[in-house]
């Protein structure tokens, strides 16, 4: 597993490279379909491993306060300065999310494809955290890739492994079956709200 320093400098290397593969170029429409529906909770929304944010400004427009972290210099200074272009307002942190620790919980953690981009010797690490992160009942909505295949990342994210990681004693899944939401990558990332009890 790498060390922190090291998760920094392969994803700036991506970034700086333009090997951003995962970037739809715009909001996943998962996330226009969670807001349509009611399923983002008011309040203060988490964008773990936001990359470029297009998801953020999204959310600011719906009303939601919301904290946007990575641990790429380029995609966070890109950030900051579109949404001061267009006068919104959000929290951009640059950190590693495997040492961060927020003040205060969040309403709702919105997860498109962070999970997948971690070492997954550090997936329990990270589940911990999203628990300690949401407040009793917070939503974890989460897209989870879909690869078949060995290595990474993107590592793949078999539901089986999900709802392993996402226990019943601390989540509570849905009773529908998700969502499936293809990426322009030709890939596909199943879409969860869970829980948290
Ligand atoms: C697959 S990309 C997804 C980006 C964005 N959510 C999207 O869907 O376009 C994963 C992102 O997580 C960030 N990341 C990877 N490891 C991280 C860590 N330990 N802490 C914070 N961000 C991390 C990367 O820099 C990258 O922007």
């Amino acid at each position: 597993m790498t060390d922190s320093n090291e998760r920094k400098t392969e994803w700036e290397q991506r970034y700086d490279g333009g090997r951003t593969g995962w970037d739809r170029g715009e909001p996943s429409p998962m996330l226009d379909q969670w807001l349509a529906a009611g399923k983002v909770p008011e309040g203060k929304v988490l964008v773990p491993g936001c990359g470029h944010g297009h998801e953020v400004a999204e959310l600011i427009h719906a009303g939601r306060q919301v904290t946007a972290v990575d641990i790429a210099t380029q995609p966070v200074i890109r950030l900051m300065a579109q949404l001061a272009e267009r006068d919104l307002h959000a929290d951009v942190i640059q950190t590693d999310l495997l040492h961060w620790q927020p003040a205060e919980p969040f309403d709702a953690v919105y997860e498109q494809t962070c999970l997948c981009a971690l070492d997954p010797g550090h997936w329990q690490a990270y589940a911990q955290r999203l628990a300690d992160w949401l407040v009793p009942g917070g939503k974890l909505l989460a897209l989870f890739m879909q690869t078949g295949r060995e290595g990474g990342p993107p590592f793949d994210c078999p539901v089986a492994d999900m709802r392993a990681l996402f226990d019943d004693a601390r989540w509570q899944w849905p009773d529908e079956p998700p969502q499936q939401v293809p990426h322009p990558n030709g890939l596909i990332e199943l879409a969860y709200e869970i829980t948290r009890r």
